[in-house]
């Protein structure tokens, strides 16, 4: 007598954070092929990717929470297999895994569009469409040929993660299960923490340029292999006190910066102490001790010397957030992808245009 072969459903992935389109994709898989397991592949560290934002476990308890009000949630399991690898794990070395583990199974592999028309490219791609059977969720702007695998009927939205992690610069938690987004709120993930202090504490308009400039230095960080932790937090920061009183912004610079400094810049370009305001407050209250951020807010305005790279983008982002509108801005915004240097260059060339046009003084340290 055959034995029925159990069906497991294999969805995988950096969940990063875990969005509604995950838990769509995986409802309708379950509804086609009526899984007796469902198990998630969450990644240790994507074979695509250099880090996640959040750490392998709280991706798995956020994780946990969206899976919890499923209609399969009783059939669900979070693997550990990547975690107790503690090393980046191929899908094929978690297939095999599964095939020893449940060697009477047939194994479904859920996957979205954008990873199917590159599977190809994957290590030991023939050996995984050899042991599974693909299940594949359109995205928008990978419409594959049908063939090959099981499609699922809706359309599905490209890449969330990096949706929600943008839309979250701007305190929008909209992709995402209420539960999930208060955690993430909760432990100050994705920089939500950050992103909603300064949307609590300016006005509307500030707060969408500080996003705007985080998103900005986001993209290009990611573009250009900048520590991307850095570059968000530098530009959420950046303007935080500008809004403050011009006494305010003097004492606070003094508490980090040389009297004659203040001084000088407040007398030269009073608008500009607001950057070195901006450090100080960066580090009274929220805590941040990281000489290279501190430098780079404290000196995003006016520019310095010799700044880090980290330093000229605050400086380029600042200049051509997506919020200003200007033509020089969107030239920056084109420059800043292909070289920073030739960016940078390229805003101190504009600043020094537009203060000599008005009449100023550069100010020079
Ligand atoms: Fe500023
Ligand atoms: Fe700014």
């Amino acid at each position: 007598m055959a034995i029925k072969k159990t069906t497991i459903l294999v969805f995988g992935g950096s969940f990063d954070p875990p969005h509604s389109a995950h838990i769509s994709m995986l409802e309708e898989a379950v509804t086609l092929i009526k899984p007796e397991r469902v198990i998630i592949a969450l990644t240790w560290l994507s074979p695509f990717k250099k880090e996640h934002f959040a750490s392998f476990s709280q991706r798995r308890e956020l994780l946990s929470i969206a899976l919890k009000k499923c209609s399969f949630a009783d059939i669900c399991y979070i693997s550990d297999f990547e975690f107790k690898r503690r090393k980046k794990t191929y899908t094929w070395q978690f297939i095999k895994h599964l095939k020893n583990k449940y060697p009477n199974s047939e194994i479904f592999f859920l996957m979205g569009s954008d990873s199917f028309v590159s599977l190809d490219k994957w290590r030991k791609s023939e050996y995984i469409k050899k042991s599974c059977k693909l299940i594949v969720a359109i995205r928008k702007g990978f419409v594959p040929k049908k063939s090959g695998a099981l499609f699922l009927n809706k359309m599905y939205p490209p890449n969330s993660s990096t949706e929600f992690r943008e839309r979250a610069l701007f305190c929008d938690f909209s992709l995402l299960h209420s539960k999930v987004a208060k955690k993430i709120k909760k432990h100050g993930l994705y920089f939500a923490d950050l992103a909603c202090a300064m949307k609590e504490n300016m006005s509307e308009k500030r707060f969408l340029h500080v996003a705007n400039t985080a998103l900005l230095s986001m993209r290009l960080a990611k573009s250009h292999g900048i520590d991307i932790k850095k570059a968000v937090i530098s530009a959420l920061l950046h303007d935080c006190a500008k809004e403050l009183p011009f006494k305010k912004q003097v004492s606070l610079s003094l508490k980090l910066f040389p009297e004659s400094l203040v001084r000088k810049i407040s007398d030269m370009a009073p608008l500009a102490i607001h950057q070195f305001a901006s450090a100080a407050l960066a580090r009274r209250k929220f805590g941040i001790c990281d000489k290279q951020i501190l430098k780079a807010i404290a000196w995003h305005s006016i520019g310095e010397k010799n700044p880090s790279k980290l330093g000229k983008l605050l400086f380029i982002c600042d200049f051509a957030s997506y919020d200003r509108r200007h033509e020089s801005a969107k030239k920056v915004r084109e420059i800043a992808f292909s070289s920073i240097e030739k960016a940078y260059t390229e805003v101190l060339r504009l600043k020094k245009e537009y203060i000599v046009e008005k009449g100023g003084r550069i100010a020079t340290i």
